[in-house]
């Protein structure tokens, strides 16, 4: 037998390492390439989303079509498939390619990436991009929250904390496509990267609450649920009560004057009653007494007022501090808007003058607190839009999510400088988002509705391009996760009994 010994020198691994790594050849079409596209047809797998580079360009697959120069000419496969497939009559199979169309971001040169001022060539080779490249591209942080991974690259994507959170996030997505699995994937990072920043989420439906039942080894975070919520109406300023009721001039100067007078005189907490009771007696003119008193015992009626609120901010704000304000048993809308706005303003004015440390405020479905329409009440509106426009100057970063994008305030939207999209199907939804979002494009916008739950689109502050990646699984477990109809139906139904059983215990 005669073997053949192959001696591999360096040149030779060179040159099949590069053979084998090049995986298309860009081709001349109408109108590429050029310095923001190519096109190039592949030799290898390639998936769509993919980071790709000539040399030390580097690209972005954002589209691949599939050709085949048999079925180009509809008449004569309309003849042919008539017999039988064309398949049958030629080697068609041979035929087939696949062509990827891509997005030029710059060439990396130092490890900057530049505008570049010459085309590819067409005949040039392309290759997949390196993880080290794509990070550098995408502006991601070595050690920074891993949120999840790069499918095309087998990537892990770690995002600078800081940029992600400092001037705002919008997370967006239709019902079910994984905002809250993203929050709760975020916060696991932070609570595992020992992130002293402190964070008060609110929570619509009390699915984070269950979530940190029980913590996974190494997660630091203190967490601090605060279910039942009173406030104290001592802590409720003329100018967050101007935002919960429809005041005219005369009764906010009174109900100001009253408020300041009474702040003044009584040492202790007091509650609603207490101001109630003062404003009958005050010198104001009866039919501003009489409104004013209306007004308030509206308030009242709400059962939410107490002497102290259930929680000081300095509780509620602290490093190192997961908060969960639990809405979860209150049904009522206006109230949840009440406890929002009451907390939030509490918690902006303390920021502002540096008695509280610098915070992220986490709404859920923020388009019942901020909404778009005039219409509807919106007490919580105004100080979430003042974060939204101030915030960052303080330390006070504000992160929204909604199911409803085309209802959410476009002046909050409008401020989040990073958006985290997932899987959107409204059109007009679509729109309001990109018009409201930085490095939206065209091709995104015609991806979102596509998308599988959990893929989101990560575009501004927080990543140098647009970015699309899988959020990763999470430790943190919740008891309600994936709980079928039936498993639902048994769980009500053990309820029933118990109540059942416990009535009668009661009854012998
Ligand atoms: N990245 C992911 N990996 C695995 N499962 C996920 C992921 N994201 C979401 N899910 C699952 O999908 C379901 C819906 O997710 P989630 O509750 O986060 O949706 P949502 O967008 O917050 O919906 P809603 O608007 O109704 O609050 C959950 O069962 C969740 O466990
Ligand atoms: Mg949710």
């Amino acid at each position: 037998m005669n073997h053949q010994i192959i001696i591999l020198t360096p040149t030779i691994i060179n040159i099949y390492g590069e053979i084998f790594s090049v995986i298309g050849t860009i081709i001349s079409t109408e109108d590429s390439p050029n310095t923001n596209r190519f096109k190039f047809v592949v030799k290898k797998e390639v998936k769509k989303n993919s980071y790709v580079k000539i040399n030390n360009i580097i690209g972005f697959v954002d589209e691949l079509e599939s050709s085949n120069p048999y079925y180009q000419s509809a008449d004569s496969v309309a003849y042919y498939e008539k017999e039988q497939p064309l398949s049958k009559i030629y080697p068609t199979e041979q035929s087939e390619f696949l062509v990827a169309s891509c997005q030029i971001f710059g060439e990396l040169e130092g490890g900057r990436l530049q505008r570049i001022s010459q085309p590819p060539k067409p005949g040039q080779n392309v290759e997949l991009a390196d993880p080290k490249s794509i990070s550098k591209v995408l502006g991601l942080k070595e050690n920074g929250l891993w949120l999840g991974d790069l499918e095309a690259h087998d990537m892990e994507i770690e995002i600078d904390s800081n940029k992600l959170l400092k001037k705002h996030l919008a997370i967006l997505a239709i019902s079910g496509a994984g905002k809250s699995y993203f929050v709760s994937v975020i916060l696991e990072e932070l609570m595992k990267k020992n992130l002293m920043l402190p964070i008060v989420l609110v929570d619509v439906h009390g699915e984070y609450v269950s979530l940190f039942e029980e913590l996974p080894d190494g997660i630091q975070k203190k967490i601090n649920i605060i279910s039942d919520v009173k406030i104290g109406f001592k802590n409720v300023g003329p100018s967050t009560l101007v935002q919960w009721l429809p005041l005219s001039r005369t009764q906010t100067r009174d109900i100001t004057t009253e408020l300041y007078k009474i702040e003044k005189e009584v040492k202790g907490a007091y509650d609603i009653d207490d101001v109630i009771e003062r404003v009958e007696k005050s010198d104001a003119r009866t039919a501003t007494k009489n409104s004013l008193t209306k007004w308030l015992s509206y308030l009242k009626h709400y059962g939410i007022f107490g002497k102290v609120d259930s929680i000081t901010v300095d509780e509620l704000v602290r490093p190192n501090q997961l908060s969960i304000i639990n809405l979860k048993e209150i049904d009522n809308n206006t109230i949840k808007q009440i406890i929002v706005s009451h907390f939030a303003n509490l918690m902006f004015n303390k920021r502002k003058n540096n008695k509280i440390p610098p915070f992220v405020l986490i709404v859920e479905e923020a388009h019942n607190f901020a909404n778009q329409s005039s219409k509807d009440k919106n007490i919580s509106k105004h100080v979430l839009e003042t974060i939204a426009r101030e915030g960052r100057k303080f330390g006070a970063s504000l992160t929204v999510i909604s199911q409803r994008p085309v209802q959410l305030d476009t002046t909050i939207l409008s401020q989040c400088n990073t958006h985290a999209i997932l899987r959107v199907t409204n059109p007009n939804d679509i729109k309001h988002i990109q018009e409201s979002s930085e490095g939206f494009t065209n091709q995104i916008a015609k991806d979102l509705p596509g998308l599988c739950v959990g893929e989101v689109f990560l575009t501004g502050e927080a990543v140098n391009k647009p970015l699309l990646f899988k959020v990763r699984r999470r430790k943190l477990r919740t008891v309600k996760e994936d709980k079928t109809m039936d498993e639902m139906l048994k769980e009500w139904g053990d309820g029933v009994e118990k109540e059942k059983t416990n009535k009668i215990e009661a009854f012998i």
